[in-house]
């Protein structure tokens, strides 16, 4: 069937000439309408801000455009506005090199808490209080807030998906509004097709030059000429990047941030698109450039394979560029890289991605949370942070509605570490009454209690508290099932029968689709970011990159030399060591544990033991390795990658 051919090939020009009929059919133009991620006309556009963090202190303090200034978290930089990085400084450099290569530079800190305060706020001396502040990306979220939501304003309210990816980018699915322009300028497209044949060919457009405007228009393969004629591909994705360009004119002129987009048939093009050319364009890839955009580049750029999947690829293979692993046989990569990453890669590389573009990404839990240098003492300080912790979750909380009772979470955890042992203790938080601020603190206060009377808890190193188990206001039932994948989901494509043919894994992953974030890739993530070391930007996959890097920075233990290099990514899980790219992954990965405990009181286990923070080296990488074997048997044993909190 020809939906089910890759994209880039269906845009191959047929060679010759007096070609009458478009290559795409009138049943993948209808399939636009329902955001069919089988439809090889469709469109996704990833939109990303320019420096964002570094753009929200300029937007806030007035700032002139060509000024250069970082966003600065204790003597790191954790954004760089492109002024600035003209000077070579980058988010490895500390506040004094900064300064040291551009003495003009404004190096603002970001808002924090102060120990004992309501409300954060920005502190000239927060720099040298680490020990007494905790950085609070308020500020940025509610800007990131207030960008997705003009997006969703610029967009028909009928159809528009758009997918939330970290705190500063977005996927939209264009597919169903472009389908309802594409009918409305080309009313031919409205006849039934001959003999009402669905899989009869479109008429070619009418159209023999398309107007890019400024667009940055990815060359061609080789084998591609201009000179052919467009076909409904690339009047679908011309149609998607004026969309995009309004938006993104809009964010400017409402908003007054810059973004840079990509425009593509799927996520992956799309998110390598924005990435193309930074800041303020947009890149647009028609499926006939796709394959070369690609060629050209090394595979590490791309989402999940930045790090330890990307090394094992590169060592394996001896390679680095897309260009090289192209000539790998698929049976060859499935061999060395196990089935489902075999298959994942293969199509990857071949620029097809057919994951769905997700507009109900709920937040599932939030945490807040602070590791101690010095460590503190004893009970009062302890609470005064419990304070801020409970006021930064439910100030988020009230964004999520939880004062109309939109969703209120269900439970609330609270870790401990001491001596290099953590305790935790989780409660159920009472349900009935709209939920406060007060409720919230009383329970973590009472949490730690509980864990004081454990024994000996000073001094403290690091306490982090979590809410978690969301409910849909009064009709909720969502339990923990809820937000862990169920069996079926998380195996996700280990059921495709493992003799299936290459093309109906690239084409047909419908039902089975592969998950750029399925156990099998997922798997790669707790070490790859041990691994990743110093190299920061790069690596960062695209949905969790920026995430929320709390104030967990300052949790690294001092025995971790990595932290000395990457003060600003390394998080640390203070229940078995692992190493966390950011604060999502970190936060997704202490969910996971906490989860985990759940389910276990759920069955009867002793939910709440103390676990050793320091696991032996073994046990380290149960956390990191379970999900190597995802469960085959019951569908609610929880594995790692099963794990899909998402915050936002
Ligand atoms: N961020 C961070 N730590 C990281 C990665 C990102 O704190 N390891 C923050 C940055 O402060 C940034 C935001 O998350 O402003 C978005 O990150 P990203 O899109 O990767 O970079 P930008 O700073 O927005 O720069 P670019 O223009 O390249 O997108
Ligand atoms: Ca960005
Ligand atoms: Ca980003």
């Amino acid at each position: 069937m020809p939906s089910s051919s890759p994209p880039y090939q269906m845009s191959s020009p047929v060679h010759g000439t007096g070609r009458q009929k478009s290559h795409f059919t009138y049943r993948q133009l209808s399939l636009l309408a329902s955001y069919s991620t089988s439809s090889a006309l469709r469109v996704i556009a990833h939109i990303d801000l320019d420096a964002f963090y570094a753009q929200c202190e300029m937007v806030r303090l007035g700032i002139a455009e060509d000024q250069p200034l970082a966003v600065r978290q204790w003597e790191g930089l954790i954004a760089i506005n492109y002024p600035a990085r003209k000077f070579d400084i980058s988010r490895h450099c500390t506040v004094t090199d900064a300064k040291k290569l551009c003495p003009n530079l404004i190096a603002q800190h970001v808002a924090t808490w102060k120990e004992g305060d309501e409300k954060w706020a920005y502190h000239n001396d927060a720099p040298s209080h680490i020990g007494t502040h905790k950085v609070s990306l308020d500020p940025y979220r509610l800007q990131s807030r207030r960008i997705l939501a003009l997006i969703k304003e610029c967009l028909p309210q009928n159809l528009q998906k758009v997918e939330k990816a970290s705190i500063d980018e977005v996927f939209v699915d264009l597919s169903a509004q472009i389908h309802s322009i594409l009918l409305e300028r080309f009313p031919e497209l409205t006849n039934p097709p001959p003999y009402d044949d669905p899989t009869e060919k479109l008429p070619l457009p009418p159209v023999t030059a398309l107007d890019w405007q400024a667009d940055a228009l990815v060359d061609l393969d080789d084998t591609e000429a201009e000179a052919d004629d467009p076909d409904w591909d690339d009047v679908a994705i011309l149609i998607g990047s004026e969309i995009v360009r309004d938006v993104r004119a809009e964010i400017r002129r409402q908003l007054h941030y810059t973004c840079s987009a990509g425009i593509a048939s799927n996520k992956m093009l799309s998110k390598l698109g924005s990435a193309y050319k930074k800041p303020n364009q947009q890149t647009v890839i028609r499926n006939r450039a796709a394959q070369h955009f690609l060629s050209d580049m090394k595979f590490t750029k791309i989402r999940n394979l930045g790090g330890k999947l990307g090394d094992q690829v590169t060592s394996t293979f001896g390679t680095e560029t897309i260009k090289d692993l192209l000539l790998v046989p698929v049976e060859q990569l499935k061999s060395k890289l196990g089935d489902d990453t075999g298959v994942w890669l293969y199509n990857t590389i071949r620029g097809i991605d057919s994951s769905e573009v997700n507009s109900r990404t709920q937040i599932k839990s939030m945490l807040s949370a602070k590791s101690f240098r010095p460590s503190i003492n004893n009970l009062d300080q302890a609470i005064k942070w419990l304070r801020i912790f409970t006021a930064d979750i439910f100030s988020r909380l009230l964004e999520e509605g939880v004062l109309e009772n939109k969703r209120r979470p269900k439970t609330m955890n609270l870790h401990h570490r001491h001596g290099g042992q953590t305790r935790s203790r989780s409660s159920g938080i009472p349900m009935g009454k709209t939920l406060d601020e007060r409720t919230l603190f009383d329970l973590a206060k009472h949490l730690l209690n509980q864990i004081i009377l454990e024994g000996r808890v000073w001094p403290c190193a690091n306490l982090s508290l979590a809410v978690a188990g969301f409910e849909d206001g009064v009709t909720g039932n969502m339990g923990i099932g809820g937000f862990l994948l169920k069996g079926d989901e998380a195996r996700g494509s280990k059921t495709t029968p493992r003799e299936s043919s290459m093309e109906s894994s690239a084409n047909e992953p419908p039902e089975k689709k592969r998950r750029t974030d399925n156990p099998s890739i997922q798997r790669f993530f707790p070490k790859r970011e041990t691994s990743s070391g110093g190299d920061g930007e790069g690596d960062l996959d695209g949905s969790e990159d920026t995430g929320h890097p709390r104030d967990d920075t300052s949790g690294r233990p001092t025995t971790d030399s990595r932290s000395q290099q990457t003060p600003i990514t390394d998080y640390m899980c203070s229940r078995c060591n692992a190493g966390l790219e950011d604060a999502e992954a970190l936060q997704s990965h202490l969910d996971w544990h906490f989860a985990k405990d759940l389910q276990d009181e759920e069955r009867g286990k002793p939910a709440f033991a103390s676990k050793p923070a320091s696991a032996p080296r073994g046990q380290k990488s149960t956390c990191a390795s379970s999900s190597k074997k995802p469960s085959r048997g019951g569908s609610s044993k929880l594995e790692y990658g099963q794990s899909k909190l998402k915050f936002g």
